[in-house]
């Protein structure tokens, strides 16, 4: 889009199930720019986040992510950088994100987000019942994305590639 220039940096926000990860491979690839996950960038600095989660509790999770997330939104190359579903819970991550970043918001209907999620399979969020969990914690984000991002794109029932073509276009 008529906004874009390649000194920013793509940063796709969404519940968990809505795609951030595969979609910012592929967009990652389609624009040859480094793509990063921060959920991975986290694992490979403090393990698995279901263990952390439970060693450390989810306020000491939530610090932690905050600080992943700032050393890459503090670095000037241009990127595809995939959050975390409760990224957008840090008051410093949502200032962060206003400058030099194009946010994306990925939404999806809950049955798709749930057939990716593979039963919550390390998700610590979702211990318990996923689908009403998934619901809650969708309805007290919902905002929090909106207020975060500039896009919102519906991926339910589309492809990856395609998803990619629309948000290039877009952004
Ligand atoms: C979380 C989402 C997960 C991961 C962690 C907590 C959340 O990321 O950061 O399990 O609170 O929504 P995905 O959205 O990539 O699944």
């Amino acid at each position: 889009g008529p906004g874009w220039s390649p000194d920013r940096r793509i940063v796709l926000v969404g519940p968990m199930g809505s795609g951030k990860s595969t979609v910012g491979l592929v967009l990652g690839r389609r624009l040859g720019l480094q793509r990063l996950d921060a959920d991975d960038l986290f694992v490979t600095q403090h393990g698995v986040i279901s263990d952390y989660f439970s060693r450390n509790g989810e306020p000491a999770f939530r610090q932690a992510e905050e600080e992943v997330i700032g050393e890459v939104l503090s670095r000037a190359e241009p990127c595809v950088l995939s959050l975390g579903g409760g990224a957008v819970l840090s008051a410093q991550t949502r200032d962060r994100l206003r400058h030099g970043s194009h946010v994306v918001y990925l939404t999806v209907a809950e049955d798709a987000a749930l057939a990716r999620l593979n039963g919550g399979l390390g998700r610590p969020v979702l211990a318990g019942d996923p689908g009403r969990t998934w619901r809650r914690i969708l309805a007290e984000r919902h905002a929090l994305y909106r207020e975060v991002s500039q896009w919102t794109v519906d991926t339910t029932g589309r492809s990856t590639e395609d998803l990619a073509t629309h948000i290039i276009r877009l952004v």
